[in-house]
């Protein structure tokens, strides 16, 4: 089943970034990466464009961007609805559910019963399986498999910890409404024992979607790469929260008890009102073979992907929900403190052709008589709404400079550096349909410059703007309505002149 059609028909229709053919989606689930393959499953409603129902659907992709929609992996029935959770290699059939030399793939995730004549309104974890490598899946005969009594208790991320041999499973999952971690650990996948649990009122309430997993400081290790042994290893545990977005909390895991650094600022994941829900591949920081391995195998790529839509009803037909792009995590020693930071996972880098690049590029916004009203520089335009504008940006004199992006017969999205505050600025107010209220009012964050300068990474995709600022340190991602029209980059300073080096790509998958 395609995952886009054409775009007349569906203008907001995006093409890096996964959306179902119709119907409701929200979390992703499961993201596994298997035999060269990688695997999405997600919240979904198959049954309708609201929430509701709650399955897993299932994608694939081998690159990242272009996906292929499967049917339903893990159906709702009238009892159970199918919540968020995560998925395994079980190579050495440590479960056996598979046979002897073709271990399983295992979701772990969390059976929200609902008027359930045993399991009444309980949130419990349950297992599904696979032994054809994701395409059908089994529901654990034995299910439930972890259960605490509660009706919070969701949303179980599940990895490897330690060396292949003489390693156990970890399950870290919440108890949602009491703003608790709880990390299970066991031998087999399906009988769990609870070893600690882990609360803290730096955060705020009500924490959904953990996930748990080692990063190196980059420049840390002897080689001073990401790879190869040694190096500043620190566990970063990431929550979702109403508070809103998606937070992280950098800190020490032992295999059975998470402890927070609390000399290290929490921060969040995404700044922008959309993201939420994020979750990281498992099967990737590993050796060859691609078990997700705990501390031992920090070294390998930890890539992220996030639900875009938590905040309003899109005006899209007939699906709801986009994922973002996917995003190589790391961490960064900004002034001693570890950071979370953030790229375009390289494979975005892999489908681009650059369309202009200009450099030095003087926008001089003083105004006539120096009123400052501001000037504009017209950069290039794309062949389409999938872009990817690099941009540095030396303020120098100007109180606002920056770039336009999705710009048409709407003024577009504008994405700047605003000298007073010291913040990076994204104002969706002009980028075409205002979708609700809070699109009048820009979002801002605090950035740095460096050497003077601050550098913008933005992707558009139709209904998305993400922007990476200074490699990674400062990520904001949101959904725009912009018209097919909008295809223009610009650059623009106002009250003073800025210096701008910008490069425009259009972003063209193999696949599509
Ligand atoms: C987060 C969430 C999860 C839950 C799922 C239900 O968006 O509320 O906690 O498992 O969505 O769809």
């Amino acid at each position: 089943m395609p995952t886009s059609e054409p775009a007349a028909t569906e203008p907001y229709r995006p093409r890096l970034h996964f959306s179902p053919a119709r119907n409701w989606m929200n979390d992703p689930n499961g993201l596994l990466f298997h035999d060269g393959t990688y695997h999405l499953f997600f919240q979904h409603n198959p049954g309708g464009p609201e929430w509701g129902d709650i399955a897993w659907g299932h994608a694939t992709s081998s690159d990242l961007l272009t996906w292929t929609e499967h049917p339903v992996a893990i159906p709702a029935t009238d009892h159970e609805m199918i919540f968020s959770g995560s998925a395994v290699v079980d190579a050495a059939n440590t479960s056996g559910l598979g046979s002897a030399g073709a271990g399983p793939l295992v979701a772990l995730y969390t059976s929200a019963y609902r008027d359930h004549p045993v399991h009444g309104d309980n949130q419990a974890q349950s297992v599904a399986y696979s032994t054809d490598g994701g395409r059908t899946w089994e529901k654990y005969a034995g299910n439930p498999v972890h259960d605490r009594g509660r009706t919070d208790y969701r949303d179980p991320k599940v990895f490897w910890f330690g060396p292949p041999e003489g390693g156990h499973w970890v399950m870290a999952a919440v108890d949602a409404d009491a703003s608790r971690l709880v990390v299970n650990v066991s031998d087999d996948l399906l009988r769990w024992r609870t070893t600690s649990t882990f609360e803290s009122a730096r955060l705020p309430e009500m924490w959904e979607c953990p996930d748990l997993f080692p990063l190196v400081v980059e420049g840390s290790r002897a080689d001073g790469g990401a790879a190869g042994p040694g190096g500043d290893v620190r566990w970063v545990l990431v929550l979702s929260t109403s508070g809103p977005g998606q937070h992280y909390v950098v800190g020490d895991f032992d295999g059975e008890r998470f402890v927070e650094d609390a000399a290290v600022p929490t921060g969040r994941v995404d700044h922008g009102a959309d993201l939420y829900a994020a979750a990281t591949f498992n099967g990737l920081a590993g050796e060859p073979g691609g078990v997700g391995l705990g501390v031992d195998a920090p070294a390998g790529r930890r890539v992220l992907i996030g639900w875009m839509g938590q905040a309003f009803r899109a005006p899209t037909s007939p699906w709801q929900g986009i994922m973002s792009a996917p995003r190589d995590l790391g961490l960064r020693a900004v002034d001693g403190v570890p950071r979370l930071v953030s790229r375009f996972s390289p494979e975005v880098g892999a489908a681009e052709r650059e369309v202009v690049s200009v450099e030095g590029l003087a926008v001089d916004g003083a105004g006539p008589g120096g009123s400052g009203a501001g000037a504009t520089a017209v950069v290039g335009r794309g062949g389409g709404l999938q872009q990817r504008v690099r941009a540095r940006i030396v303020p120098g004199s100007a109180s606002f400079a920056g770039v336009r992006v999705l710009v048409g017969e709407a003024r577009g999205t504008t994405i700047g550096y605003d000298r007073a505050t010291g913040e990076l600025v994204l104002d969706r107010s002009a980028s075409g349909v205002a979708a609700h209220d809070g699109f009048a009012t820009p979002r801002r964050v605090p950035v740095r410059l460096v050497d003077g300068a601050l550098t913008l990474d933005v992707l558009t995709d139709a209904m998305s703007v993400e922007v990476v600022a200074n490699d990674g340190e400062v990520v904001v991602s949101e959904l725009v309505f912009p018209g097919s029209d909008a295809v223009g980059v610009e650059a623009f300073a106002e009250g003073g002149g800025a210096v701008l080096d910008v490069r425009v790509a259009d972003v063209v998958p193999e696949g599509d």
